[in-house]
């Protein structure tokens, strides 16, 4: 979703913003734009489409002068043309924005700003900003924009030029991520962190209402009354090649690759010489997951786990259902919020709706700093390492290692869980990334299905208990990139109206890792396949067998124990996706439609 940067320094400008919006896009957009104060005049370059094209604008006229915003947008108000690009500059042209999020009361400020004459020329809600904040321009920028953003509704991130203060970037936030990079007599802004790495590992992150005045040599941040704020940067660990391809042809790809040693950081994170750490504070008798996307996939294989190894009732629930859903209060329940960006706007007002209800919250996240990270008294990260494809993959591995690892600690300490089958479990986590390694030597046969069948109308996924949760989010990454229809359906359920649509060579695709549910999925795998499917089963080597003797196709993975087995099996159902967005010839990494981090409802 949209992407702010800006730059101040002693640096040419432009190729640092343009260099930061190509970091950024991976958040999904359709048109992009910069401004740069040239000789104390602000010029803008801005056209839909990808960043290669605003490049080719930018190259044929150059734009000079060291401070600058840039951003990437994904449509919500107008649709991605030219005009509609930002920045956005008010009437006069003195005053550049770019914003994220979304203004909720722009009708009403456009007719009040029309009605002082102000002349409208896109048709984005972000524009009102630019008109608003010339309209209550007196001089102090600091003071527009304490007025302006008490007039605003909605969620922003917004980062402003304006001409009569040609030395200064001033930014503000109420709900969408900014972060500023300190840099030594230069300062950097960015929606997230990957996008400033290669200039500066010293991030400070905006809390809600801020303003923030970056000058070259230094950074000044003001509550929305004026007040003084001191916040302390934060030092980020990730270095810079972490967010580059590194000779892969796609993130995608090299982030599938990257799983075996995430497992491993994630292991060694939360399992020292002294054994498992308390995850979980207290020892909830409920939990409940709340999550979008792949998240809420890794949330559905948490509340299995907790179920198995924790005794304890668990369900995982759509935020964005969970947020307008009449919520009863138990005395002893705990709602933890997954996601991988810890920026989703359902998710985060999921977790409020839950606080105010008095559960004891926590939260799973891949984003040290991120809103969701620091909204939350217990927050646990993934040590995945920055995210940059679209499709989720090693931030799902993480997620799902991670609850199988707070089920593990609250079993133990509830005593519903023995030390020896906490200790089988994590010696098989532990061999579980040399298993891994393995299976991603081979995938040439997962190319060679594609090729052959990337033709297809449709495909299924099915499997039952964790196994459904698998199928869930198999089939959603073949949606996300390779845009295929796809179900994904709880194997039993298939009969009672999903057959039908099977058809001659429809490819059914049943995820196995349960040794009690394998004969009643290949039975309903074998139902398929009487009315024409091709079907394939995914299970481990031990399985292999018995399934072949249902099954068109048998694709194995490395033996594991059975609670192990999802992380195991979901590779070559990545892998898959990843072949048949290839063969089509998609966008693998930034698929149309979609944004990485959705930071509006
Ligand atoms: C978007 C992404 C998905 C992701 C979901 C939740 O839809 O395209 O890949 O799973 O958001 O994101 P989160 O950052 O909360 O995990």
């Amino acid at each position: 979703m949209c992407g702010i940067v800006g730059y101040i320094g002693n640096q040419e400008a432009q190729p640092i913003l343009l260099d930061g919006l190509r970091r950024l896009e991976y958040r999904g957009y359709d048109s992009a734009g910069i401004a740069v104060m040239q000789q104390q005049k602000i010029s803008v370059r801005k056209c839909a489409g990808r960043i290669d094209k605003l490049q080719q604008l930018t190259d044929a006229s150059p734009l000079h002068g060291s401070i600058g915003i840039g951003h990437t947008r994904w449509a919500t108000h107008g649709e991605p043309t030219d005009l509609n690009a930002h920045p956005h500059t008010d009437v006069k042209g003195d005053i550049a924005i770019v914003h994220n999020g979304i203004i909720e009361n722009h009708a009403a400020l456009r007719r009040h700003l029309e009605a002082q004459g102000c002349v409208f020329v896109s048709q984005t809600d972000t524009e009102v900003v630019a008109h608003l904040i010339h309209t209550l321009y007196r001089g102090d920028m600091m003071a527009a924009l304490q007025q302006a953003i008490r007039m605003l509704s909605g969620s922003y991130a917004l980062a402003v030029l304006c001409e009569s203060e040609p030395d200064v970037l001033y930014c503000v936030r109420l709900g969408s991520p900014l972060v500023v990079g300190v840099g030594q007599g230069e300062m950097f802004l960015a929606s997230d962190i990957p996008a400033i790495l290669p200039h500066t590992r010293d991030v400070l992150i905006l809390e809600d209402r801020e303003i923030a005045v970056l000058k070259r040599g230094s950074i000044e941040v003001f509550d929305d009354l004026g007040a003084r704020k001191t916040p302390a940067p934060l030092h980020v660990s990730w270095d810079a090649a972490a967010a580059e391809k590194g000779g892969f042809a796609h993130f995608m790809l090299k982030e599938i690759f990257e799983q075996p040693d995430a497992v491993r950081k994630t292991l060694s994170a939360y399992c020292g010489p002294d054994g498992l750490q308390e995850m979980l504070p207290g020892a909830p008798d409920l939990v409940n997951f709340i999550a979008c996307g792949t998240a809420y996939h890794a949330g559905m294989a948490g509340a299995y786990y907790f179920a198995q190894l924790a005794d304890t009732e668990s369900a995982a629930h759509i935020a964005s259902e969970y947020r307008y859903r009449k919520l009863f209060p138990h005395a002893n329940e705990a709602v933890v919020a997954i996601s991988q960006s810890g920026e989703t706007a359902d998710t985060l007002a999921a977790l409020r709706q839950a606080m105010e209800m008095g559960a004891h919250t926590a939260a799973l996240t891949n984003t040290l700093g991120s809103t969701l990270d620091r909204t939350v008294s217990r927050s646990l990260l993934t040590y995945a390492g920055p995210e940059i494809a679209v499709a989720s993959t090693k931030a799902y591995i993480t997620q799902v290692e991670t609850l199988l690892l707070m089920a593990m600690d609250l079993g133990l300490r509830k005593g519903k869980l023995t030390r020896e089958r906490a200790k089988e479990l994590l010696d098989g986590l532990a061999k579980l990334p040399e298993k891994m390694e393995s299976l991603l030597k081979n995938q040439a046969y997962l190319q060679q299905y594609c090729d052959r069948h990337m033709h297809e109308k449709l495909m299924f996924f099915i499997g039952r208990g964790m196994d459904h949760s698998l199928a869930m989010e198999a089939a959603l990454k073949f949606k996300e990139i390779s845009y295929l229809p796809c179900e994904a359906y709880a194997a039993g359920e298939l009969k009672h109206g999903p057959i039908a649509l099977i058809n001659n060579g429809t490819p059914v695709i049943a995820i196995c890792t349960q040794e009690s549910l394998l004969e009643k999925t290949l039975s309903n795998l074998r139902e398929t396949k009487a009315r024409g499917a091709e079907t394939i089963c995914v299970c481990p080597q031990r399985f292999a067998e018995r399934a072949a003797r249902e099954a068109d196709i048998v694709w194995t993975v490395p033996d594991a124990d059975e609670l192990l087995l999802p992380l195991l099996v979901m590779l070559p159902m990545q892998l898959l996706a990843y072949h048949m967005a290839v063969a089509q010839g998609r966008d693998v990494d930034k698929p149309r439609n979609l944004a990485k981090s959705v930071t509006v409802e």
